[in-house]
C-alpha cells in the first residue's frame, strides 16, 4: 500500500502515489476528456475577473464559476454537451482513496501554467460534506497552502509533486487550502509544461 503523511485529522498526503506509468496512464485520460470538454476559463462571480487556471470536468457533474456563481452543472459552460464520463483510471482513483461505496459524481480538471495560482479558499459547494474530496498532481510541481476551517488559521506549505495524492476529510474536509505558485519547470510529464490537478468529488447525498 502507499504509504501516507497525516498533516492533521482527515488531511492527508500520498507522495508519489501513482509511480511515472500510472501518472503517464492518467494524463492520457485527461487528454481524451479535453478534446471532448476543452479548457475553459472561468470568472469570478461577483467580480468578472477571470480565474487564472483554466478548467474542464468529467463525470455526471461538472464544477464551474461565472457571473451566476459557483455550482455544479451537467454540461460544458462554453459546448453546452454533457461533461464526458469519469474514465476509468480517474474513477479508480475515487475508489482507492476517497470511498469505495459510492462513486465520485465530479472530476474538476484543473491547469496551471507558469503563473496560475489558486487563492486560499474552502470547497463547500457540496451537498455531501462527509465524502472526502480526492486531489491528484501531474506535472509541476505546486506550492500548495493547507490551512483549518477558519479563513484566518495557522496553514503550511507542502510541494505537491507530480503522481501526489491529497485527500482532504473528516475534521479536514472544510479546510483552507490553495496554491501559491507552481514551479515551472520542476517536470517532465506534460510536454507543454504545467500542472493538471484533478480534484475527484461526491456533489449529492450519497
Ligand atoms: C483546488 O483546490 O481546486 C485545487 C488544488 C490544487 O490545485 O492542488
Ligand atoms: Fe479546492
Amino acid at each position: 500500500m502507499t504509504s501516507s503523511l497525516a498533516l492533521a485529522p482527515g488531511a492527508r498526503w500520498y507522495p508519489e502515489a501513482f509511480d511515472p506509468q500510472a501518472q503517464a496512464a492518467l494524463l492520457a485520460e485527461v487528454r481524451a476528456v479535453l478534446a471532448q470538454a476543452p479548457l475553459f476559463t472561468p470568472t469570478m462571480p461577483r467580480s468578472g475577473k477571470p480565474f487564472t487556471v483554466r478548467m474542464s470536468d468529467c463525470g455526471p457533474l461538472g464544477w464551474v464559476s461565472d457571473a451566476a456563481g459557483y455550482r455544479y452543472q451537467a454540461f460544458h459552460p462554453d459546448t453546452r454537451a454533457p461533461w464526458p464520463p469519469l474514465p476509468p483510471r480517474i474513477a479508480d482513483a475515487w475508489s482507492r482513496f476517497g470511498r469505495a461505496d459510492v462513486p465520485a459524481e465530479a472530476c474538476l480538471i484543473n491547469y496551471y501554467g507558469p503563473d496560475a495560482r489558486m487563492s486560499l479558499h474552502q470547497d463547500r459547494d457540496e451537498a455531501d460534506l462527509t465524502a472526502p474530496v480526492v486531489s491528484i498532481s501531474l506535472g509541476d510541481t505546486a506550492v500548495f497552502r493547507l490551512g483549518t476551517e477558519v479563513r484566518s488559521g495557522p496553514t503550511r506549505s507542502i510541494r505537491l509533486g507530480s503522481g501526489d495524492v491529497f485527500v482532504l476529510s473528516g475534521a479536514s474536509r472544510l479546510a483552507f487550502h490553495g496554491v501559491d505558485r507552481i514551479i515551472p519547470g520542476s517536470s517532465r510529464l506534460l510536454a507543454e509544461g504545467g500542472r493538471f490537478n484533478l480534484t475527484l468529488r461526491r456533489v449529492t447525498a450519497a
